[in-house]
């Protein structure tokens, strides 16, 4: 893979749906790393921030949004970001509401993921070698990191003042799409404990942690999918209502907590927790 190495880009943020570019960054370049898994979904903008830290910007479905959630390339995203330097990704994205008290345009943070994903989408790094490797995955999000976040991203909503709630400790269910879900299995994801459920953190959370990179993840609530009793089902247009305001809003959570986060991964601290993780992963050849 060509080493596009920029030293101090140690962060990462991935935009989901309506999340295209971040704000308060003065672009510096568009790298297009070629992984041994092909390009990322588009380009990377590497910006720098008003204090000079650097981060790379991948937006998930393609600047203009042409990759589904199942054909998005998530080894070759995983892989470029992590051939740039970066150590930690904070990913955004669209979610629907499991539960009442999320409604949409509130923010989450998911503690815990259910797969729902149908085995379509490749899912490991080790697929097709001769490398057997078992990630730990118990906690699928880097937990000093998403605890980090949680203090900081309540600020910025309350200091925004329109009303959006932060939640946080939440289940994530991810389902594989292109369609939504039924009634039925919106209900039966409630009853399972999800919380949440979106298109898009897996394969990616579990791309991360093979490549032993923190990955938390922001979830902005778009709709209450399908599982109230007499009222509509979710459908796209629904969720585009709140897609703009949440992608404000993202940008705003950006734009005032990445200068921290660069301080905290330059003092080793939070963002270097996966590092190491795969160690005992491979298994031994008899
Ligand atoms: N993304 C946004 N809303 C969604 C929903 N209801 N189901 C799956 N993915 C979503």
């Amino acid at each position: 893979m060509a080493s596009e190495q920029q030293g101090n880009v140690l962060i990462g943020v991935i935009g989901g749906s309506g999340l295209y570019h971040l704000d308060n960054l003065s672009f510096i370049k568009h790298v297009n790393p070629e992984t041994p898994w092909g390009h990322p979904s588009s380009p990377i903008t590497i910006c720098a921030l008003p204090s000079g830290t650097q981060v790379a910007f991948l937006a998930r479905h393609g600047i203009g949004h042409t990759l589904s959630p199942s054909a998005v390339p998530c080894r070759a995203n995983i892989a470029a970001l992590k051939s740039l330097g970066v150590r930690a990704i904070l990913a955004f994205s669209a979610v629907g509401s499991l539960r009442e008290e999320i409604a949409p345009g509130d923010f989450a943070i998911p503690s815990q993921i259910i797969d729902r994903t149908k085995g379509i989408r490749p899912t490991s790094f080790f697929e097709g070698t001769s490398v057997v490797a078992h990630a730990a995955f118990g906690d699928p999000f880097a937990i000093k990191f998403t605890k980090w976040l949680e203090e900081r991203v309540q600020k910025v909503l309350q200091s925004a003042g329109n009303g959006s709630k932060l939640h946080t400790d939440k289940v994530i269910v991810c389902m594989e799409g292109p369609q939504f879900s039924t009634r039925a299995e919106s209900k039966m994801y409630r009853a399972w404990g999800g919380d949440l459920i979106n298109m898009s953190v897996l394969p990616e959370a579990k791309l991360a942690r093979e490549a032993e990179l923190s990955y938390a993840l922001i979830a902005t609530s778009t709709d209450y999918d399908s599982w109230r009793e007499h009222e509509g089902y979710v459908t796209a247009a629904e969720v585009f209502k709140t897609l703009q305001t949440n992608a404000e809003l993202s940008r705003k959570v950006a734009a005032s907590i990445l200068d921290e986060l660069h301080e905290a991964a330059e003092e080793g601290d939070i963002l270097t927790e996966e590092v190491g993780s795969m160690r005992f992963s491979i298994m031994p050849r008899s």
